[in-house]
């Protein structure tokens, strides 16, 4: 029985490394999901298993794994596993933080810029051929993005660098909610720790950046939409289910928030049916915040080293349990 179960391709220096580690490996070369039955199957006799964030790993699955030592997922994000039922059973959970948060806070700037200025729609008019000439009432008239205020929920890892990019770059005011003070932020960006009320009445752009559990689900609601600015912008590249996404698509359809950049949705992969049918300040993602070749290979290899550290009976360096 090979040690470790990889879900789905993986990079060749993954590979690599299992080998000096002298790990045999089950590894899904072909990319295709492998269903519950085929994940419980493949995983008999495993000591480690590398999931992807598309994996469920629950207490039924880890049943069906006597041998599991590790669940190294390849996210930072780690809501797909059963981190207490994986507790209750002795094994580690490991994630791959710091690795994809410059990658990530990246494309939730080019999110914001996107939704503000307007740029799916502006660039599906100049490739159907329909620009006419330069206008003073151009069809595409954005939002302003520099020295407006950015509104951060969750202020860790990546909510403080793309609080960097945001108050270094685009001089924009910085608000955060978090339940401990970030004294680092405060400091070098002037940033103010606030209620999340008073983060939704006071943004221009809100963007959220908090992992989903129990107390963020729908953290964002009706309730909360109806307090934003009308002019205001929602970014979300954490996980969908933190917002409540039926009362998000009715708030940009009722106009009572002037658009949403989106990489997550609450039911992945399917995009509630009211969001591609809006356009205006309107972008969608398909999960690609940490979606660069060197930052994914970076995540794998983060995950498998986990997986040789405890499998060679050592500690996980990114340990979560
Ligand atoms: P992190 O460093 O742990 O930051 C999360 C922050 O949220 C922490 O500062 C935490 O601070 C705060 N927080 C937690 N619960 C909270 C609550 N109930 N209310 C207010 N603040 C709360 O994690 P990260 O590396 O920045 O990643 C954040 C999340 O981004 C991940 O969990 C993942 O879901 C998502 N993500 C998505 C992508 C993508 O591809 N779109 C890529 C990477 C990550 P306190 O504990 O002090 O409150
Ligand atoms: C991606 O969504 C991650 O959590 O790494």
């Amino acid at each position: 029985m090979p040690d470790v179960l990889i879900t789905r391709r993986t990079f060749p220096a993954v590979l690599d490394l299992f080998e000096r580690a002298g790990l045999t490996v089950d590894h899904n070369a072909a990319d295709t999901p492998l269903s519950r039955a085929e994940l419980a199957a493949r995983l008999q006799g495993a000591r480690a298993l590398m999931p992807l964030l598309t994996d469920r790993v629950d207490a039924a699955l880890l049943d069906a794994a006597p041998s599991l030592e590790i669940v190294a997922n390849v996210a930072v994000g780690y809501d797909n596993v059963d981190v207490g039922a994986a507790t209750a059973r002795g094994i580690v959970v490991s994630n791959t933080p710091g690795v994809l948060t410059e990658a990530t806070a990246d494309l939730t700037m080019a999110l914001l810029l996107a939704a503000a200025r307007r740029l799916p729609e502006a660039d599906a008019y100049t490739r159907a051929g329909r620009y006419q000439g330069w206008e003073l009432f151009q069809p595409h008239l954005g939002l302003d993005v520099s020295g407006q205020t950015l509104g951060i929920a969750g202020m860790g890892r990546i909510g403080s660098a793309v609080a960097r990019r945001a108050a270094l770059g685009f001089n924009m005011p910085i608000l955060y909610t978090s339940r401990s003070p970030v004294p680092a932020v405060e400091a070098e960006l002037g940033a103010r720790r606030v209620d999340l009320d008073t983060l939704l009445r006071e943004s221009d752009f809100v963007s959220l950046h908090l992992p989903l559990t129990p107390e963020t689900r729908h953290l964002i609601g009706a309730a909360q939409l109806a307090l934003m600015k009308p002019t205001a912008i929602l970014i979300n590249t954490a996980r969908g289910p933190i917002v409540d996404e039926a009362a998000l698509v009715a708030a940009l359809e009722s106009g009572a928030i002037a658009g949403a950049a989106l990489d997550v949705y609450e039911e992945e992969p399917a995009v509630h049916p009211g969001l591609p049918a809006l356009h205006q300040h309107v972008v969608l993602a398909p999960h690609i915040g940490s979606a660069t070749t060197r930052t994914r290979e970076r995540m794998s290899l983060t995950a498998a080293a986990n997986i040789v550290a405890v499998l060679g009976g050592g500690k996980a360096p990114n340990a979560v349990n």
